[in-house]
């Protein structure tokens, strides 16, 4: 019997998606595996664990060892900048990083205030525009930050770019192109290197061309 792999697959918006393609590379995951609030899923069949976890944290888990394997937005390796190896773009979840706000938001002398919950990414990028500003961390909903005064503008992930929209913001600079990686722990990949190159070729021959 072949060693068992631990997957960290990120809940919400990739999930879906990710499934989709591991289905796709034939792997046989149920159908209560989509929908399931458990937040480990042992598929004995494929002798595989899945854990659900925080998008943000699937790095976290990924350095620890705690999972072999991860799915992660580009956004959240850019952010974490943890100890994990890059195999493979699924090039699904695509979407990009992009400073917003306020349609009149001028750029000023003094530093504006920027809200985000990627603060380090952010911080990375003004500095290297030469620009002077403060980092308000956020967890969610950074849209409501300029319209209610909190920041002068945003660095947040635009999908169909609707939120934005809806709430009456444009994107002013665009940051980075993103989408969802397979992320593995370097002492896993040393270990159990069949069986992740053999997921790799598989995930490999179903993603669409980058
Ligand atoms: C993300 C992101 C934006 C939105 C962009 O938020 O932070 O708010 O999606 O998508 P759109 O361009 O298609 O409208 P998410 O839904 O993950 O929730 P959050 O506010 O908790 O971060």
């Amino acid at each position: 019997m072949s060693e068992l792999l631990t997957i960290a697959m990120p809940k919400g918006r990739i999930f879906e998606e990710a499934a989709e393609l591991l289905r796709q590379a034939d792997f046989q995951l149920p159908p209560e595996f989509d929908d399931s609030r458990k937040l480990i899923v042992d598929i004995p069949e494929e002798n595989m664990r899945f854990i659900l976890a925080k998008p943000m944290d699937v790095t976290t888990y990924v350095e620890y060892g705690v999972a072999d394997l991860g799915i992660a937005g580009k956004d959240v390796m850019l952010e974490e900048e943890r100890d994990v190896y890059e195999l493979l773009d699924l090039n699904i979840s695509k979407c990009h990083l992009a400073v917003a706000g306020l349609p009149n938001a001028k750029k000023s002398e003094i530093a504006q205030k920027v809200a985000t919950k990627y603060p380090n990414v952010a911080s990375t990028y003004f500095r290297e525009q030469g620009e002077q500003v403060e980092i308000i961390k956020l967890n969610g909903s950074i849209e409501l930050a300029p319209l209610i005064g909190l920041a002068d503008r945003i660095v947040d992930i635009v999908s169909t770019g609707q939120t934005l929209k809806e709430n009456g913001l444009v994107e002013l600079e665009h940051i980075e192109d993103i989408t969802s990686r397979l992320i593995v722990n370097p002492v896993s990949y040393r270990l159990k290197d069949e069986r992740i190159d053999d997921l790799v070729n598989r995930l490999a021959q179903v993603v669409q061309p980058v």
